[in-house]
């Protein structure tokens, strides 16, 4: 069996960031349990092609790859800022260059960052209905962590990281990996 691959993808738009901080945890511990191979990237990765690309079929080689990537890879993890209540709107503008069913049963973690509990929704009400368009195979746990669930950029706050685990046991198991790397070494 070929190697797995898990695509990150946030939607910042500048860095550091805790969005990019917490896909990168959540491919982390999938990577632990998977042995899958993670790629990550950020807006940052492909500004300004992105936002100057209204067909896909026009989209710069950076972009082009960039979308490969995703609609290639085995998971996905995708997470953006709340930017006015919402995901960034080149987040969305990203996922409206990817044909319909390009994600299809694909298994997606969701992940969002806000500056306050008042958007915690964000991950049900936004990104949920979004993935769900394109009939992929969400994982039922989403994370949403806020500035105090980081320290440094980096997720420290004890349920978060508890979050980020079941996660990834999730993700594991979905991905057919009954015996997670952790547990064998331990
Ligand atoms: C333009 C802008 C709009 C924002 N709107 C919201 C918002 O509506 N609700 C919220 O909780 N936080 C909001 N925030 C705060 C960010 O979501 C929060 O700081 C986030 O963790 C930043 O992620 P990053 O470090 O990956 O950039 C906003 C920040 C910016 C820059």
């Amino acid at each position: 069996m070929s190697q797995l691959k898990i695509v990150g993808f946030a939607g910042n738009a500048s860095r550091p960031s805790r969005t990019s901080a917490l896909v990168q945890a959540i491919a982390g511990a999938a990577q632990l349990r998977t042995g899958a191979y993670t790629s990550l990237h950020d807006l940052t990765d492909v500004h300004p092609s992105l936002g100057a690309t209204l067909d896909p079929r026009q989209a710069p080689p950076d972009l082009a790859a960039l979308i490969s990537e995703i609609t290639a890879a085995d998971a996905l993890i995708v997470g953006s800022p709340v930017y006015k209540g919402t995901y960034t709107g080149l987040f969305k503008h990203l996922f409206d260059l990817i044909e319909p069913k390009a994600l299809k049963d694909k298994p997606i973690v969701l992940a969002a960052t806000g500056g306050s509990e008042r958007h915690a929704l964000v991950v049900d009400h936004g990104l949920r209905p979004l993935f769900a368009f394109f009939s992929a195979d969400i994982l039922s746990t989403g994370i949403y962590a806020t500035e105090t669930d980081f320290t440094d950029y980096r997720p420290s706050h004890p349920q978060l990281l508890r979050r980020i685990e079941r996660v990834a046991d999730e993700l594991s198991f979905k991905l057919g990996v009954r015996a997670p790397l952790l547990a064998q070494s331990a």
